[in-house]
């Protein structure tokens, strides 16, 4: 069993849904995941409890949409950005980025990248490629999300 804890950003729930898709899965699969919505963790109460648990877990997931012209969501940029000072190096982490083509092509997806080039800036470890999603969840939650989380567990198993 793995300690696995995710943090998100999310305006209209499109992230959340994704995010506890991927939580229900794991813990059916017998690890223990805990999900943070990254505007409350920002308050400060709340704060170092989470980073210390970022840094205990087996694995951290970072969730973002992209929203204004290719940025993350306001929220988890400044979790992130909170980030900076902690060392966070093999630190093993998956990241989960939205978008739409509806919305500007040339950034499609880009909270992905911004999350990859965090981690990997921070010295962390991709354990797969990021998950990708566009446009609306529901339809890929029993098909590509699933997938994605079937290699998460291949993982967590080793
Ligand atoms: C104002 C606005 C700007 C957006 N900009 C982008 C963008 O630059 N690139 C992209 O891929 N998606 C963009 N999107 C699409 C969102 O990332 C997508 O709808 C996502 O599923 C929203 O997730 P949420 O429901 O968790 O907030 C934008 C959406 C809105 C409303």
């Amino acid at each position: 069993m793995a300690k696995v804890k995710i943090f998100y950003g999310t305006v209209g729930g499109n992230t959340q849904i994704v995010c506890r898709k991927v939580m229900e899965i794991l813990e059916e699969k017998g690890h223990e995941v805990e999900m943070k919505n990254a505007r409350f963790v920002l308050e400060e109460e709340h704060k170092s409890a989470d980073i210390n648990e970022l840094l205990n877990c087996d694995l951290v997931i970072f969730a973002s949409p992209t929203y204004g012209q290719g940025q993350l969501e306001p929220y988890f940029e400044k979790f992130l950005a909170s980030l900076k000072g902690v060392n966070l190096k093999g630190k093993k982490y998956a990241g989960i980025g939205l978008g739409d083509i509806r919305y500007h092509r040339e950034y499609l997806l880009e909270s992905a990248h911004i999350i990859e080039s965090f981690c990997n800036d921070a010295g962390m470890e991709a354990i797969i490629p990021s998950l990708k999603v566009i446009k609306s969840p529901l339809s890929v939650l029993d098909t590509a999300v699933s997938a994605w989380v079937e290699k998460l567990n291949e993982f967590l198993q080793k």
